[in-house]
């Protein structure tokens, strides 16, 4: 189910994302990594948002896993328009979420943190919408980007000409990179800004940087 009306015009940075992964890949990954971080032991009653949920593929990870409470938040009708799943995408601003006080128990970001324009209002409003939003006890689980060797070599590798030649996928993370690269280097540059603002928002029950990822699971206190 989709709350607006829809734009089918992707932009060039959404058209690198729809030829990045399947939805299929795509939603395979996001249940392993759901599972990796926890999700076995979270009761199937609860109420999950994901933010910057895209085309909504983390939605449809939280259906095979047998979670029916599950609702999205996206900024892009044209990507929401995707989704054909049972949950509910919404098209708004994650900055200022369309939910009522302490009505869901878990918020999920698979990487949307770093899109937004200005570091450390936006993030601070964001935490502090999601804080908003939970329930005492609620948790905040979310994986982004993160500055690691390993994404160092990612992105000098975007550069080059011949893996993006011989590698579609690589070319379609190297062209998002490029359209995204004044939020996506804000972000990377700021690593203790992040981590102490999450820190401020959540009590950290884990918190991992391997990989070019942030892995970050957090009770709002
Ligand atoms: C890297 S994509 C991640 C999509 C999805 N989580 C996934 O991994 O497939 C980031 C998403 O954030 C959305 N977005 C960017 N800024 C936003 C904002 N302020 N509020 C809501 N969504 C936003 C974009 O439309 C895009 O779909």
């Amino acid at each position: 189910m989709l709350q607006q009306a829809t734009n089918v015009n992707a932009n060039p940075w959404e058209q690198a994302y729809l030829r990045f992964e399947t939805p299929k890949q795509e939603t395979r990954k996001f249940i392993r990594r759901l599972r990796a971080l926890g999700s076995d032991h979270w009761s199937r009653e609860s109420h999950i948002v994901e933010l910057f949920c895209g085309r909504g593929s983390g939605l449809h990870a939280l259906h095979r896993l047998g979670f029916t409470h599950v609702e999205g938040v996206d900024l892009s009708p044209a990507l929401a328009a995707q989704y054909q799943g049972t949950g509910t995408i919404h098209i708004a601003d994650c900055r200022n979420l369309p939910f009522p006080d302490a009505s869901k128990d878990i918020a999920i970001v698979h990487g949307g943190l770093h899109h937004l324009p200005t570091l450390p209002q936006d993030l601070d409003q964001t935490l502090a919408q999601v804080k908003r939003i939970l329930r005492p006890g609620g948790r905040l689980v979310l994986v982004e980007p993160w500055l690691t060797p390993f994404l160092r070599l990612v992105i000098f590798m975007s550069r080059q000409r011949l893996p993006r030649r011989l590698w579609p996928k690589f070319d379609a993370l190297a062209t998002m990179i490029e359209h995204e690269w004044t939020t996506y280097d804000q972000w990377l540059r700021h690593p203790k800004l992040i981590l102490d603002l999450l820190q401020q928002y959540f009590e950290p029950e884990s918190c991992s940087r391997a990989w070019g990822q942030l892995t970050f699971v957090g009770k709002r206190n």
